[in-house]
């Protein structure tokens, strides 16, 4: 094998490991597998280049419902926001408020989601959901799903929502921050996780999906 195939198949390797699949709600497309589209590419906001109602329409419990990823990073910070609408492209309300750290490769399944109260939706509500995933350098991944708000819809549970072993996740907050900075030898590169964490909050968060 020359230099140069053996480095195509490395970057192929490394976008696949890289990259997550949004299982359910069911994603607008596949923007993962080498038969994707090759318009489709996850580094691209806000649904990795995938028109909304390309795909099915998963019917979403009233209450708030499920979310089910396939990760394949040894951590990640991972953010769900939800747009309002038939066609949405402004994903303007957060479901992951603090935000979370997910450690771990494989699926990961959070059985319901909260939602913030006061949501204008009813029976029938059109509406998308987007995963945002950001690793350590602040490189953002984008997925997205179109859903229908549904009082008759459930959501997962039992072996339909099973999370692999050694997968763990947990908020983000600042009082954990603090906490790790006290216990730090170093709290420098505390900080600069802290606000390196701000920073992608505001751009690829509120900034840019505002
Ligand atoms: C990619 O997008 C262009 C422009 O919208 C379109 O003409 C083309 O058919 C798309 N390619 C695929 C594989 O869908
Ligand atoms: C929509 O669902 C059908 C039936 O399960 C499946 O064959 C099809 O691939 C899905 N479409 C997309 C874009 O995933
Ligand atoms: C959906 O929104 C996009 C951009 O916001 C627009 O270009 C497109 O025409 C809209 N599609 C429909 C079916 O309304
Ligand atoms: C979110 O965006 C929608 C559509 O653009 C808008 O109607 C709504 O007021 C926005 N909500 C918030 C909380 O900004
Ligand atoms: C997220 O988890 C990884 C791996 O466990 C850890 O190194 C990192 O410091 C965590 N980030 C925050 C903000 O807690
Ligand atoms: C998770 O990562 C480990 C170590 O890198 C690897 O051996 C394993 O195959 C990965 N599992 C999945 C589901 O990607
Ligand atoms: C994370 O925060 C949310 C909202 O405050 C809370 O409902 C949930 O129980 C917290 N999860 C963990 C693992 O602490």
């Amino acid at each position: 094998m020359t230099g140069f195939a053996t480095l195509l198949l490395l970057s192929a390797v490394q976008l696949a490991t890289a990259h997550f699949g949004l299982e359910y709600p069911e994603w607008r497309d596949n923007t993962l597998s080498a038969g994707a589209n090759s318009n489709y590419s996850q580094w691209e906001w806000p649904c990795a280049g995938v028109p909304p109602n390309t795909g099915n329409r998963t019917d979403w419990p009233l209450t708030g419902g499920s979310v089910k990823l396939d990760l394949h990073h040894k951590w990640t910070y991972i953010f769900i926001n939800l747009g309002i609408g038939a066609n949405v492209s402004n994903f303007n309300v957060s479901l992951t408020n603090p935000f979370w750290n997910s450690t771990g490769n494989g699926t990961l399944c959070v059985p319901k989601l909260t939602l913030p109260s006061n949501l204008p939706i009813d029976d029938g509500t059109l509406a998308s959901i987007q995963v945002v995933t950001i690793g350590e350098t602040g490189n953002a991944l984008y997925n997205c799903a179109d859903i229908t708000f549904r009082s008759s819809a459930n959501a997962l549970s039992g072996d339909d929502c099973k999370t692999s072993d050694g997968i763990t996740y947990q908020n983000v907050t600042a009082a954990a921050q603090e906490q790790k900075s006290a216990a730090s030898s170093s709290p420098a590169a505390n900080t600069a996780v802290l606000s390196a964490v701000g920073l992608v909050t505001l751009l690829f968060v509120f900034g840019m999906s505002a």
